[in-house]
């Protein structure tokens, strides 16, 4: 396996693509309206779910990729923000995982059946259950809160090598 020194292509479009999704899949959530008890999904839901299912799925084949396809951090940083940049990755890839499957389990539990766009049935990971539904609930909404923290953390981190140390890693995650 030979380690690269650029992203190439495939690891630029599943970045962006993934911020894009990101950038949709968070307003949903927070419009779509509240669950209670009893309620079946309504559009918010379903396009909700949808998202996020698309979201794992380019994630996961985005992990097989980056672990396939290993990438060095930029040589010219000192050691410690090449360590952090990169438990701050590693950390992203985990917590889009856990934003995904806790919020796939949540709406396993309370027993929904809702299709991908209104086309097909989705897969759920469990059948309703309500005493798990409860000890899961939060946990989606603590994984995403971690992943909005994080993902504020690495675009301050962007920003700060554009306009400070004014280097080239912004330009690793641009085309060309
Ligand atoms: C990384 C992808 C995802 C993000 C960023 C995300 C974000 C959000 C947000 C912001 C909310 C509103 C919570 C609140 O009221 O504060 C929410 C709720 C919800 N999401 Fe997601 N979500 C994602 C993926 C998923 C997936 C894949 C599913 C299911 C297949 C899902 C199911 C739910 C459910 C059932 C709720 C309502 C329950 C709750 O408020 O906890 N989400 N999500
Ligand atoms: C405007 C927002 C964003 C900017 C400007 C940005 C910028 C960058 C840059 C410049 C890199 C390369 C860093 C390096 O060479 O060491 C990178 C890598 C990465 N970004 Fe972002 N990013 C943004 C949003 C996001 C979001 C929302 C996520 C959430 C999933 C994310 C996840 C990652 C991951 C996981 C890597 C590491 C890729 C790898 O090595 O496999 N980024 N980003």
């Amino acid at each position: 396996m030979m380690t690269t020194l650029q992203y190439g292509t495939p690891a630029k479009i599943f970045h962006w693509l993934i911020v894009a999704l990101l950038a949709v899949q968070y307003p949903i959530g927070w419009f779509m309206p509240d669950i209670h008890p009893g309620m079946s999904p309504g559009a918010g839901m379903t396009f909700h779910l949808s998202i996020g299912m698309i979201i794992l799925a380019l994630t996961a084949l985005r992990l097989l990729w980056r672990l396939t396809h290993p990438v060095a951090p930029e040589s010219a940083l000192p050691t410690w923000q090449r360590l952090s940049s990169e438990a701050v990755h590693w950390l992203l890839y985990a917590l889009v995982l856990a934003t995904t499957i806790t919020g796939w389990l949540f709406a396993s539990f309370r027993g929904w059946s809702v299709s991908f766009f209104y086309l097909v049935p989705m897969p759920m990971l469990a059948s309703g259950n309500a005493a798990a539904g409860r000890a899961i609930d939060g946990l989606h909404q603590a994984m995403e809160w971690a992943l909005l923290i994080t993902i504020g953390i690495h675009i301050a981190a962007a920003l700060a090598h554009i306009f400070v140390y004014r280097d080239r890693v912004m330009q690793r995650m641009l085309p060309g």
